[in-house]
């Protein structure tokens, strides 16, 4: 595969890639955004990132450097549900519709990947999106897919779409919107381990779709730096999603993640459930938001996860490393806009192979 990487950010996609197994290069990359940039040229130094905004890409440059395949998770913001779901007349929406226009004139694309949110499939944008496969001769797979389904303990639910020339051959027969991946897909898909998972986290995957614990993602951390905020405790210990390193799961870590605690990601505690509980308990005997009560809650050390640990859930290698000038609010957020590398890894290799699984 010649590979271009369109909204390439932080490069979850050159990742997945690389961990899909398919020959080829991430022939050039586009972002708009410097900082993600940053990150990009750091681990990537001698990919062509262009630091533009994909409007002002043409059809003769991208023709130019002979990819075939265009890897892609556009911003989502126009259709989150959490949004104003402007869609299609969102102003964020319109360099994917400028990128429908470039598909049919690209002469030798013969595969797309499309990351987005859940809800994605719900919009005209997504209509729009089938409409130009349709008349530029691509078949196309829908799927929502969500890393704890394949064995990694966090759950980031997300839209994808593999499209694929009409005369290259697709590995499995259903068209329609899969919630999930048929059985045989799924078994496939998993006998190739993560690097990392492989690694570090087999023995505790007793079927493929077993996800390993937490322990295994941990860093040792004795740095203030990540525990929640008194005054966060104080108002919303009652809300947080409390993971021990004994638990199998963890919620989507959003970019806002590290600074408000709901429904941005989980929070971890060194403890076991059974204190975790005594404590709680403990504390609503007090009534909470107590003085009181904060006072037991703060001796659970409740800590925020990581940008490394973060990093492991998402399946990015080891050797990813930020530049030294990014903060670390700007680690979350450009983690919280990145992809499962793993999850997407294994679509790459869905979407290259012609081999029928069902
Ligand atoms: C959902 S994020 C993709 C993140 C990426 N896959 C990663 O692994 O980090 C969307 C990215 O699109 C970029 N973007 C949004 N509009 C753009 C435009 N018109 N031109 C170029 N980049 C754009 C943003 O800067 C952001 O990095």
């Amino acid at each position: 595969m010649r590979v271009l990487e369109l909204y390439s950010g932080i490069g979850g996609m050159h990742y997945a890639f690389q961990e899909s197994g398919v020959n080829g290069d991430c022939v050039a990359a586009i972002d708009i955004n410097t900082v993600a940039n940053d990150v990009y040229k750091h681990n990537f130094p001698h990919v062509c990132l262009m630091n533009r905004n994909i409007q002002s890409i043409t059809a003769d440059e991208i023709n130019s450097l002979h990819i075939d395949t265009i890897l892609m998770s556009p911003p989502c913001q126009p259709y989150t549900r959490i949004g104003l779901q402007k869609d299609v007349s969102d102003n964020r929406s319109s360099s994917l519709l400028y990128v429908l226009e470039l598909i049919p004139k690209i002469k030798t694309l013969k595969y797309i990947l499309l990351e987005n949110v859940k809800g994605f499939e719900k919009s005209e944008m997504r209509n729009a999106v089938l409409k130009c496969l349709n008349n530029s001769e691509f078949y196309y797979r829908e799927l929502i897919l969500s890393p704890c389904q394949l064995g990694i303990p966090n759950s980031r639910h997300r839209y994808y779409l593999l499209a694929k020339k009409k005369n290259l051959k697709f590995c499995f027969d259903n068209a329609t919107l899969n919630f999930d991946l048929p059985e045989d897909i799924l078994k496939a898909l998993t006998r190739r381990k993560h690097k990392f998972l492989g690694e570090r986290c087999i023995q505790d995957m007793e079927s493929n779709k077993d996800c390993y614990v937490l322990d295994k993602i941990l860093e040792n951390v004795e740095d203030v730096q990540y525990l929640v905020p008194s005054k966060l405790l104080q108002k919303r210990a009652w809300v947080l999603d409390l993971r021990t390193s004994e638990s199998s799961g963890s919620c989507c870590f959003t970019k806002a993640y590290g600074h408000y605690a709901e429904g941005t990601g989980s929070v971890y505690c060194p403890y076991s459930e059974e204190v975790i509980k005594e404590a709680y308990l403990a504390a609503s005997k007090y009534g909470r938001e107590t003085l009181e009560a904060l006072e037991i809650l703060e001796k659970l050390k409740l800590r925020y996860f990581t940008p490394r640990e973060i990093c492991r859930l998402m399946c990015f290698p080891e050797d990813f490393t930020f530049p030294d000038h990014i903060t670390k609010k700007q680690k979350y957020r450009l983690l919280g806009n990145s992809i499962n590398t793993y999850v997407v890894s294994r679509l790459i290799f869905l979407l290259h192979t012609e081999k029928q699984f069902v």
